[in-house]
């Protein structure tokens, strides 16, 4: 898929690699699993802050056979995702690829965020974006729930009420399997409002969570309804987001490990989903390795080389 293609062209030729080399931010899962159903979710998670890879050895991965030309793009979300796209408003068009509101959208950056620039900047086709991600969603509100109130479409809430309701048997919108990409980034709030500073914690919840999530892309639900291609983000950094740094640097740990729990249990989540259904074509981007390393040091890449300051709140996204 050339658009995302694009964006990782500029991170093989920051890191100076040959494109024959296995690059660590976004990569197709190809599978020959041995036959292992549940156990890598049962698993001890390597308590780590990003998912790159514990069950590496087990997974062959291709690199290039699967970029195809997508015509209509899912997108499922938090705030980092969401523009305010309105499931009852304009839909996609050539003349509005995202729909409704108007080009960027309303988002948490105050400015065109990835869906933004996926869609219209780094696409080589016309793409029809449906933007279902809402600001404060976390996966399931009866595990995690939602800082921001009961409005919050929460995963369960944009599979269930919004997309399986609205997009499927609409004759209107005519995807399929292979002219459409679902993409799926969620956590951050389940994360950040599970997580209780200088509480002791075990994973339970992160366990719960990801069969959740789970659920919402298997048997009965996406798959059921006829997606195949599914991209997953795991949980950035969290753990460096200024509102973390201002408690001191032993929440920044446990913090960073919760997430890295998390992400583990993702990671798992999309083995033994390539494991159950090899009609899937599914890619990971490793967000959290990502922020890191912007984070770390943003004049790396020409997108974030502007950043001044990588510790405290900006100004423009506290709108
Ligand atoms: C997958 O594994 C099976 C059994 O080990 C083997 O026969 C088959 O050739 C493998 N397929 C690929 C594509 O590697
Ligand atoms: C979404 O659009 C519908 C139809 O125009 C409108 O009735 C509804 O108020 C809108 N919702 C929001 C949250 O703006
Ligand atoms: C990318 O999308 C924009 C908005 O739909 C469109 O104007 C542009 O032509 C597309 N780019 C290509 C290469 O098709
Ligand atoms: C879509 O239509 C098929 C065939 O009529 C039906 O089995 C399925 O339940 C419908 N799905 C939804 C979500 O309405
Ligand atoms: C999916 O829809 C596209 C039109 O967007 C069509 O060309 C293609 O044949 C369809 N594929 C399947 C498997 O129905
Ligand atoms: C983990 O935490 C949950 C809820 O906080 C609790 O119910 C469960 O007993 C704990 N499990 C272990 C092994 O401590
Ligand atoms: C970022 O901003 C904070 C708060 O104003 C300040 O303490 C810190 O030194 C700044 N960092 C850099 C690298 O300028």
């Amino acid at each position: 898929m050339s658009l995302i293609l694009g964006f990782l062209a500029v991170a093989l030729q920051v890191f100076g690699q040959s494109t024959t080399d296995l690059q660590p931010y976004c990569h197709p899962v190809s599978e020959n699993f041995s036959n292992n159903p549940d156990y890598w979710l049962h698993a001890t998670p390597v308590l780590r802050a990003h998912w790159n890879f514990d069950y590496a050895p087990l997974v062959r991965r291709q690199y290039t056979d699967y970029w195809f030309g997508w015509k209509k793009i899912s997108y499922l979300g938090d705030s980092y995702t969401s523009t305010s796209f309105n499931i009852s408003g304009e839909q996609p068009s050539p003349s509005s690829p995202l729909g409704n509101p108007s080009y960027p959208g309303s988002t948490s950056c105050d400015g065109p965020n990835y869906i933004d620039f996926l869609t219209t900047t780094y696409n080589e086709s016309y793409i029809q974006a449906y933007n279902l991600g809402y600001g404060g969603a976390t996966i399931d509100d009866s595990i995690v729930t939602s800082g921001f109130g009961a409005t919050v479409q929460s995963f369960q809430d944009q599979v269930e009420h919004e997309f399986l309701h609205t997009y499927v048997n609409n004759t209107q919108v005519p995807w399929n399997a292979s002219n459409s990409l679902f993409t799926v980034f969620f956590g951050v709030n389940d994360v950040t409002n599970s997580f209780a500073p200088f509480a002791s914690h075990n994973d339970s919840v992160n366990y719960e969570l990801v069969k959740a999530y789970e659920s919402l892309i298997d048997e009965n639900k996406l798959y059921a309804a006829g997606a195949r291609n599914f991209l997953f983000m795991n949980v950035p950094p969290v753990d460096r987001s200024p509102g973390t740094l201002e408690m001191g640097s032993i929440d920044q740990s446990a913090e960073a490990s919760f997430i890295g729990a998390f992400n583990f249990r993702l990671g798992a989540l999309v083995y033994n989903l390539a494991l159950r259904h090899a009609d899937t074509t599914l890619f990971t981007f490793d967000t959290n390795f990502l922020f890191t390393n912007v984070l770390d040091d943003p004049s790396q890449f020409g997108e974030t080389a502007g950043y001044q300051n990588t510790t405290n709140y900006c100004k423009a996204y506290e709108k």
